[in-house]
């Protein structure tokens, strides 16, 4: 029988090319550019199956192709909000993403936003490097403590429970948290954590505010102007999630406003493209949507995709099936 011809839209780890190369009749996007609309229907048409990211829109059009000869979509990443979950379960093509393997990782990218911004890390490498450091004073680039404040999260999935982890035991952070499907009470426990009846109460309450919740249509600029105004002035917005979970306008307007004390952000509304508005800030910290960026994460996510296109091409369900 002859192998499932398969596309992967972007480049991957060595290991990971390699390991597909082995079981698979594999097109690898060689300069690894983003691709357009055109190109990933043409995929659809005429690959078993493809392996997209973060950067490929799979929306009901693009997935409307004809004809059709995907059958799987083996998704590089755990948020799938660019596929249109609906129309691929229309279409009959499973989708897979791939859980776990960058929970600490991407945590880890939480924590560091969250100390950088509050520390004035970026401002502090920003002044030793263009040579405007005058020395130590009593007085000089003072930030806010971290350890002791609360942290508030914005759903309580993994990455969240991973962040929760690290600031409560190592930063002795209480740590309050709003999801609408809660884990059970033990877990919860376990980690030292408090559920609040109301996103509301946990803006109002926390000190650092972190964004983990799915981007979706519901989650669509959850943080919005009023939900900002509800945190306290001194508190940082801190959004590892997806760019727009937050509308970002609101996020400059309460920025250039005073109205909160600083923001860390890793993902952007429209991303690479950045609102020119946060370039205005010292106060805020921008990363190039890092979270999952270490090299022992991102073989972990290729391979964990190879399993679950091995396993569906094999006739057994893939393990991280979400459609
Ligand atoms: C993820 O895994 O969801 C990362 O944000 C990249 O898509």
């Amino acid at each position: 029988m002859s192998k499932p011809k398969i596309l992967v839209t972007r480049r991957w780890p060595e290991s990971c090319e390699s390991r597909l190369r082995e079981s698979f009749d594999v097109v690898f996007n060689t300069d690894d550019h983003p691709m357009s609309r055109d190109e990933l229907k043409a995929a659809l048409r005429d690959y078993d199956a493809v392996l997209p990211t973060v950067t490929d829109t799979l929306d009901a059009d693009v997935l409307g192709v004809e004809p059709l000869r995907c059958k799987i979509l083996g998704n590089f990443g755990v948020g799938f909000n660019h596929i249109d979950i609906e129309a691929a379960r229309r279409r009959g093509i499973t989708v897979t993403n791939t859980p776990d393997v960058l929970t600490d990782c991407t945590a880890d990218i939480a924590m560091l936003l969250m100390l950088e911004v509050a520390r004035r890390g970026g401002e502090g490498e920003r002044e030793v490097r263009s040579g405007r450091w005058a020395g130590w004073r009593p007085t000089h680039m003072l930030g806010t403590k971290v350890t002791g404040k609360t942290l508030g999260l914005v759903g309580f999935g993994r990455i969240a429970r991973a962040m929760a982890k690290k600031a409560h035991f190592g930063f002795d952070m209480p740590v309050i948290f709003y999801d609408p499907f809660p884990p059970p009470q033990d877990l919860i426990d376990a980690l030292g954590a408090e559920q609040c009846g109301t996103l509301e109460e946990v803006l109002e309450r926390a000190d650092f505010v972190a964004l983990h919740c799915p981007g979706s249509k519901e989650n669509r600029h959850l943080i919005n102007t009023e939900r900002l105004a509800r945190m306290k002035p001194h508190a940082y917005l801190i959004n590892t999630a997806r760019g727009d979970v937050v509308d970002s306008e609101a996020l400059i307007d309460a920025l250039r406003n005073r109205r909160i004390r600083g923001a860390g952000l890793d993902v952007y509304e429209g991303e690479p493209r950045l609102n020119p508005g946060f370039l205005e800030f010292d106060n805020v910290v921008l990363f190039p949507h890092l979270g999952s960026a270490t090299e022992e994460t991102r073989v972990a996510m290729g391979m964990r995709v190879i399993d679950n296109i091995a396993a569906f091409f094999e006739g057994r369900p893939p393990r991280d099936k979400v459609a």
